[in-house]
């Protein structure tokens, strides 16, 4: 058990071959068995999608409620530890699972029939529409204002010190006004198939 928990590859290739043992299970002792039909294949998309989304506003979460607020209590010469080496490994799996997010919630909304109708805002769809634009514009502010902000902040990139300043608090901003729309976002999300809105 040791060796797998040490390992984190190991430990998300435990997590699968738990959930493989967990269908096989299920349907041993129900007698039904997963069929990949179309509602299955949108199911598994809403799985991915749902894991990416949870990558990403998890990352956006840790930023805003635990390094953000960190950072002035860290004394000065420890600071290039998260500037350095946790930030940018943060931000490397934040944006990449902004972008898994967008794109598996789009297959999704295309596999379902109604891209055209929610991104209209068409009534029958109205709440996942605008939770879709609401994470739409979180993922353009990550791309396009907080990564380029943040690469000039911590110095992958070569900047000025008012520039890097400059960048760190547009960087800080953005990702404030993100932790605001995710709170209408995951509401209009979930809202669609329960009934919320
Ligand atoms: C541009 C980005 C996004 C798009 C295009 C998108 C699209 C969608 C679509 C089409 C659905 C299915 C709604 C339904 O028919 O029930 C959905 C559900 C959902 N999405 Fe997103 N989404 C995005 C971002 C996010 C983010 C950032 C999260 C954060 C965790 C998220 C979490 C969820 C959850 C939890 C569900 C509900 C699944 C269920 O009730 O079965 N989505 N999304």
């Amino acid at each position: 058990m040791g060796a797998i928990f040490q390992s984190l590859g190991r430990t998300v290739t435990a997590g699968i071959v738990l959930l493989i043992v967990i269908i096989l299970l299920v349907g041993s002792v129900s007698g039904t068995w997963i069929k990949v039909d179309h509602a299955w294949s949108l199911f598994f998309m809403r799985w991915l999608h749902v894991l990416s989304g949870i990558m990403w506003i998890g990352l956006l979460w840790y930023f805003n409620f635990v390094q953000i607020p960190s950072m002035p209590k860290i004394p000065d010469e420890q600071k290039p530890a998260v500037s350095k080496v946790i930030a940018p490994t943060a931000l490397f799996w934040f944006r990449w699972a902004a972008l898994a997010t967008v794109v598996t919630g789009l297959l999704l909304a295309w596999m379902s029939g109604y891209i055209g109708q929610a991104l209209s805002l068409q009534r029958s769809h109205v709440a996942i529409g605008i939770g879709m634009w609401l994470a739409l514009v979180m993922a353009y502010n990550v791309w396009f204002i907080i990564w380029p902000n943040q690469q000039r902040a911590l110095g992958m990139v070569p900047a000025e010190p008012d520039v890097k300043a400059k960048s760190q608090r547009m960087a800080m901003l953005t990702s404030r006004f993100n932790t605001f729309f995710s709170i209408p976002m995951l509401f209009c999300m979930v809202a669609q198939q329960n009934g919320g809105l």
